[in-house]
């Protein structure tokens, strides 16, 4: 099928929830991809955070091969080996001590809400439900994480939403200390605010939201499902921070481009979910699992975290240069690793059509930001190049 008879398909068939970009994607390799009409990219966006070691890494590929003839699925009511594996990776690579696999993002914050209150129930606390979360902040769209996620344009239609839900403005700590109070249960930060536009919140305040939750008893909760397993150059962003959270959400590049989510917790907040309390039919999936399994063990065999803070800061500093040639269409350029945003004086969709055009993938959320999120096994020429790129789409604009 061409581009074109691709497009029409999906428009005919498929819920038009996306306002989808005019590439109809085949293959892909590396960084590169391919549309159908075999026009070629370099995929700086990486399916939006997910593909941490590119497009169909082999040691990716030969783990879903080879379980896929294994076991496909089985239920969590039997034990399987690589949920096992994966949970020991991730907990031996971070502070935390239990895992709880799930599907997706959204998924994986709801189940951080049900056991921050779960938590507080089993101690006796059963008033201790409140959830805060932060302006800008994006966690998913199911109704509970839409409920933390306050944007009124995707909260609009959708209401009533569940409640117990309350908000601060990020950044500033009065602004949590002014609704924190003993019916807490939980506050759920992004360590870097993906999709609110790339906003890294300093570790002063991060050590402070800390700290307020342990006066009230309260659980912190880091949404990592886009700044999480190296992509800010730290294998949990809590590590880069050093401030350590309760729990941990992760999803997104998980599973190396299979569905896969998770609930990381302390050992004491983990303790509040019982057998019975929570589930979900495919979390800890074998095959999704396996492929989650070889992506962690290349990230940290491969010192590809390493790699995302070395290339991370000189993308960025390549893309600040252009600051200084466009200095009336750029008012930013700013991240953690390879989490870069380009603030714009003006709508970044133009700029990103004309990325599209000459062979960029890209995007741009918060209506202004222009974001990469490419994945770790960049070079400095695939850098080099995405740049000129996106000077020459800003030099068509200028
Ligand atoms: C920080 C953050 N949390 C949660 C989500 C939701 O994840 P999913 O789309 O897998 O439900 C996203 C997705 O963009 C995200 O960036």
């Amino acid at each position: 099928m061409s581009n074109s008879e691709l497009m029409g398909l999906t428009d005919s068939y498929v819920m038009s929830t996306y306002g989808r970009y005019p590439i109809a994607l085949v293959r892909g390799q590396g960084v590169k991809a391919w549309d159908a009409d075999g026009k070629e990219y370099l995929d700086f966006l990486g399916g939006i955070a997910v593909n941490l070691l590119g497009h169909s890494h082999p040691a990716v590929v030969e783990a879903i091969r080879e379980q896929a003839g294994k076991l496909i699925h089985c239920s969590n009511l039997y034990y399987s080996e690589p949920a096992a594996e994966l949970a020991a990776l991730l907990v031996e690579n971070g502070g935390l001590d239990k895992v709880f696999f799930c599907n997706s993002g959204a998924e994986a914050n709801e189940g951080a809400f049900k056991l921050a209150r779960k938590y507080h129930f089993r101690k006796g606390n059963k008033e201790k439900t409140k959830i805060i979360s932060l302006s800008h902040a994006f966690h998913g769209r199911t109704l509970g994480a839409l409920s933390a996620t306050p944007k009124p344009e995707i909260q609009e239609g959708f209401r009533p939403l569940p409640a117990g839900f309350f908000h601060a403005e990020a950044g500033d700590i009065e602004a949590l200390k002014a609704i924190m109070d003993e019916q807490t249960a939980a506050v759920i930060v992004e360590p870097v605010q993906g999709e609110g536009g790339i906003t890294v919140l300093p570790a002063s305040y991060l050590t402070a939201v800390r700290a307020l939750c342990d006066q009230f008893g309260a659980l912190l909760i880091f949404d990592e499902i886009q700044c999480g397993l190296g992509r800010t150059g730290s294998f949990f962003a809590y590590q880069g921070v050093g401030v350590r959270p309760d729990i941990v959400t992760l999803a997104k590049g998980l599973g190396g481009g299979l569905p896969i989510g998770a609930v990381c917790a302390t050992a004491e907040a983990a303790a509040g979910f019982q057998p019975g309390d929570h589930g979900t039919t495919f979390g800890g999936n074998p095959v999704a699992c396996a492929a989650a399994v070889a992506t962690m063990k290349t990230l940290l065999s491969a010192n590809l975290v390493e790699q995302a803070a070395v290339m991370g800061e000189y993308l960025q500093s390549r893309l600040a240069a252009l600051k200084a040639k466009y200095p009336t269409l750029i008012k930013e350029v700013r991240g953690a690793g390879l989490m870069i945003g380009m603030e714009l004086t003006q709508p970044g969709a133009p700029l990103l059509a004309k990325c599209h055009e000459l062979g960029l993938l890209a995007n741009v959320t918060a209506g202004t930001v222009f974001r990469v999120l490419p994945p770790y096994v960049i070079t400095r020429d695939d850098a080099d190049r995405a740049v000129a790129i996106v000077d020459e789409a800003l030099a068509s604009l200028a």
